[in-house]
């Protein structure tokens, strides 16, 4: 038995009220289309119905997909009959199509399964994926006759009574190739939004006296997205369902309802993440560390036993015991060595801070190269720009920067050498050397009785 599929996703989504295509909108950080990819990742031939800003959602389409363009978008079953009549369509020799929407995110291969398995059971001509829900507003009502569906009819279209059917139609379905090449035609666009329902297929298999075969689900499953409102509830459903498969894996979560992961994000055992965290994009947080409270890890790898606390990490790499925080913040490109501290208020950029360096408080390394066991000083910083290039600082092994320094780069403090603190740095400070610029200090003798003793006098 061959099984095609496509993706219907030419629409623009009007009704999100947003110029990015619907399907482009982010669910846990990936574009709403891959998860109908994912679905139907296994089947002979796939396809991916584009129109509006076909260019912009075709570098979303994962390989192996073939993209049949919409030019005008007259319904779900004007995009059908774009497909059958394409030239990537015409040596298809599939026995069934799978149809899915580009909007139902929540989906999974294994629904589809289902459905494949109930169709092709009794050569049915046709089946499709429902469900009972509180709240079945804006969906196509299922109208029943027993086992078999009869019709489905639009919410614009439908008469009071079949308002009140909480059985919804998910907007996917298994149909047999013939049947749909001898009937997909016959579809009109008499209804209340002129346009060609695909799901007028079930009324027509109803006439024909073929079977459509209905495969229940839980709601969860098939929420369709056609508002922001039902893009929350679907990035809320899949959150949660994602945060208890990292809880199966052995992560603790201290507030799962403030906390936000991507999809695209590893998380190993032992791991505690406490409130308010945003975990996203390509990141991985190995064993046994702690993130959080209040912390935005972007992009980056924590390394194993490290600690995160009220800051922010994009772009970075951490080896293993990291302590960074409160308030920190690792800009693209740091890559920190292990038992690296980076602490309040210090900010980092695209700089090499090797094992065992210390970068406490208030500071800024950027282009940096600092070697093991570096102690960078509260309110010390790398000079890095000259108002028109970057430039590198090197700080090698041992070294210790004192506090408020200013190390303006190109510049290299040698090994084990000491900078005096306050002092503005412009030449190399040679290996075990102490590099100090300041004027010398005075001190004025008795200067605060004379002080006071004026002030007595007036
Ligand atoms: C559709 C179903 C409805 C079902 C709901 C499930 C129809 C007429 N209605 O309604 O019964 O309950 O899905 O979520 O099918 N598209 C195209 N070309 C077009 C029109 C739409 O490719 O010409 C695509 C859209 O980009 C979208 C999908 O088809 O990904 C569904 O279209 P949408 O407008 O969201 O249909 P719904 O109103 O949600
Ligand atoms: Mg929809």
């Amino acid at each position: 038995m061959k099984i095609s599929g496509v993706i219907l996703a030419a629409g623009k989504g009007t009704r999100m009220k947003s110029s990015l295509p619907k399907v482009l909108q982010p669910v846990l950080g990936k574009a709403m289309i891959s998860y109908a990819q994912s679905a139907i990742k296994n089947l002979d031939n796939k396809y991916v119905i584009l129109g509006y800003e076909s260019e912009t959602v075709s570098d979303h389409i994962f390989e192996g997909y073939k993209i049949v363009e919409q030019k005008e978008q007259l319904g779900t079953g004007h995009a059908v009959v774009t497909l059958l009549d394409s030239d990537e369509f015409k040596s298809d020799n599939c026995d069934y199509l799978i149809v899915t929407p580009g909007d139902v995110p929540l989906i999974d291969k294994s629904e589809i399964d289902k459905l494949i398995g109930a169709v092709t059971k009794n050569n049915s001509a046709l089946g499709l994926i429902t469900a009972e829900v509180q709240n079945p507003s804006g969906y196509g009502r299922i109208v029943r006759n027993k086992e078999y569906a009869k019709k489905i009819v639009e919410e614009a279209d439908a008469s009071e009574k079949e308002k009140s059917i909480n059985e919804i139609n998910s907007g996917i379905y298994c149909v047999s190739k013939d049947f749909l090449i001898s009937n997909i035609n016959t579809i009109k666009s008499d209804n209340a939004q002129n346009e060609f329902y695909l799901t007028d297929l079930i009324e027509i298999a109803f006439q024909n006296k073929q079977d459509a075969v209905i495969v229940q689900v839980i709601e969860d499953t098939i929420k369709g997205v056609n508002s922001m409102s039902q893009l929350n509830d679907v990035e809320d459903t899949l959150k949660e369902k994602l945060i208890t498969s990292h809880m199966e894996n052995g992560v603790y979560f201290q507030d799962p309802s403030t906390t936000y992961i991507d999809e695209t994000v590893k998380i190993h055992s032992g791991t505690k993440i406490f409130a308010n965290c945003h975990l996203t994009g390509n990141t991985e947080i190995q064993e046994n560390c702690e993130i959080g409270p209040n912390s935005l890890i972007n992009d980056s790898k924590i390394g194993e036993g490290s600690k995160v606390l009220y800051s922010v990490v994009d772009g970075s790499e951490i080896e293993s015991n990291g302590k960074i925080g409160p308030y920190a913040h690792l800009r693209t490109g740091s890559s920190l060595g292990d038992n690296v501290k980076v602490g309040a208020f210090a900010e980092t950029k695209n700089s090499k801070i090797s094992k065992d360096s210390k970068v406490p408080h208030l500071a800024y390394v950027g282009d940096a190269e600092l070697e093991e066991g570096v102690n960078f000083s509260a309110g010390a910083i790398t000079v890095n720009y000259d108002g028109k290039e970057k430039h590198k600082t090197e700080i090698k092994k041992g070294a210790f920067v004192g506090s408020d320094a200013m190390l303006v780069a190109p510049v290299t403090i040698g090994e084990g050498a000491m900078v005096g603190a306050g002092s503005v740095i412009t030449k190399d400070v040679p290996a075990k050397s102490l590099g100090i610029e300041r004027n010398q200090q005075k001190n004025i003798d008795g200067y605060m009785d004379r002080k006071k003793s004026s002030k007595d006098k007036k």
